[in-house]
């Protein structure tokens, strides 16, 4: 309800010589405006829904990006989310969004794909990658990276008492301080609309800059299902973090891109990639940024973009 497939139309997402960053804060403002445009003149239902989405938009930061917030309070909300992703079998549905680059890297290159996820919180994804691969076929070797110590601790910790062959290590996905080529694929999950229009395009461009065959970002659905569906099911959850947990998901609801955003702001990370975007129901929307053919650090003005949808 609140991905106006309809009355979006691909933009030419890069002003030469902007940043990544500044060029995606113009491309998005022109999208938005090009669509309030187009939504008044549709009128009905269209022209409410689309005042509506702006009014839920918001600049709010979730309690797990304040400075003031504790970092034992914060683990406790990812925590949280980690119950909920493992209710929802959602490690299972974002391993499902690598395994085709995984696969590629496994039957090309005749190896183990070198992964790497970005702010990896919790770092279940991280822990749980390793065998969610082997049940499909696939051979991975993965690192989970974060900016907070806390989490990385803890996901050490967790490897080394299951005996899990997963590291983890600090890494600021808006300055990607790896050697070129260290990585196959980046993942990042639940997390990109944590992030600007300028700070997700920085990511991607980073990325493309680093890694070799691609990277993939999970994260809601903007609808209006997942913007009440959430914060409802997590105040029933038993963990301490509820209230918070719940405040932060209603802020995720209101602040989820949507589809034709995601292809925008990966079009200007990386204009030379191929760009995909479907929606992995229930709740998902999949983006993926391929750098097809595993060369590292290009970046070019010709670029192709393609968005698909498991349903219409
Ligand atoms: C919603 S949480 C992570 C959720 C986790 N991926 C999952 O699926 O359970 C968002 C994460 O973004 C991390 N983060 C925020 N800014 C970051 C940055 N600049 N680089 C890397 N991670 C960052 C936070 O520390 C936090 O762990």
């Amino acid at each position: 309800m609140l991905q106006f497939r309809r009355i979006d139309r691909p933009l030419d997402p890069s002003p030469p010589g902007d940043s990544p960053a500044a060029a995606a804060e113009a491309a998005i403002r022109a999208l938005r405006d090009a669509r309030t445009q187009r939504a008044a003149a549709s009128g009905g239902l269209v022209r409410g829904l689309e005042a509506l989405d702006r009014r839920l938009r918001t600049s709010t930061l979730e309690r797990l990006d304040r400075e003031d917030v504790s970092a034992e309070r914060k683990l406790a909300i990812v925590k949280a989310l980690h119950t909920l992703n493992a209710r929802l079998f959602s490690y299972h549905r974002f391993l499902g969004a690598i395994a085709p680059l995984v696969r590629r890297v496994n039957q090309e290159e005749g190896r183990p794909a070198r992964v790497v996820e970005l702010a990896a919180g919790y770092g279940e994804l991280t822990l749980r990658a390793p065998a969610l691969a082997r049940a499909k076929g696939l051979e991975l070797e993965i690192t989970g990276t974060d900016i907070v110590p806390e989490y990385l601790e803890r996901g050490r910790a967790e490897a080394r008492r299951r005996g899990v062959a997963a590291s983890f290590e600090h890494l600021d996905a808006f300055r990607m301080d790896v050697e070129p080529g260290r990585f196959d694929i980046a993942v990042i999950a639940q997390s990109m609309h944590h992030f600007s229009a300028g700070g997700l395009a920085t990511m991607i461009s980073e990325s493309r800059r680093v890694i070799r065959h691609g990277f993939v970002g999970v994260d809601g659905h903007r609808s209006l299902l997942l913007l009440w569906a959430v914060p409802f099911y997590a105040l029933t959850l038993g963990a301490g973090a509820r209230v918070d947990f719940a405040h932060d998901a209603f802020i995720s609801g209101r602040r989820f891109w949507t589809e034709s955003e995601l292809e925008l702001l990966a079009r200007v990370g990386a204009p030379d990639a191929e760009v995909s975007v479907r929606t992995s129901h229930p709740g998902y929307s999949v983006l993926t940024v391929d750098f097809a053919g595993g060369r590292v650090g290009r970046s070019g003005a010709t670029g192709s973009a393609r968005t698909e949808r498991s349903r219409p």
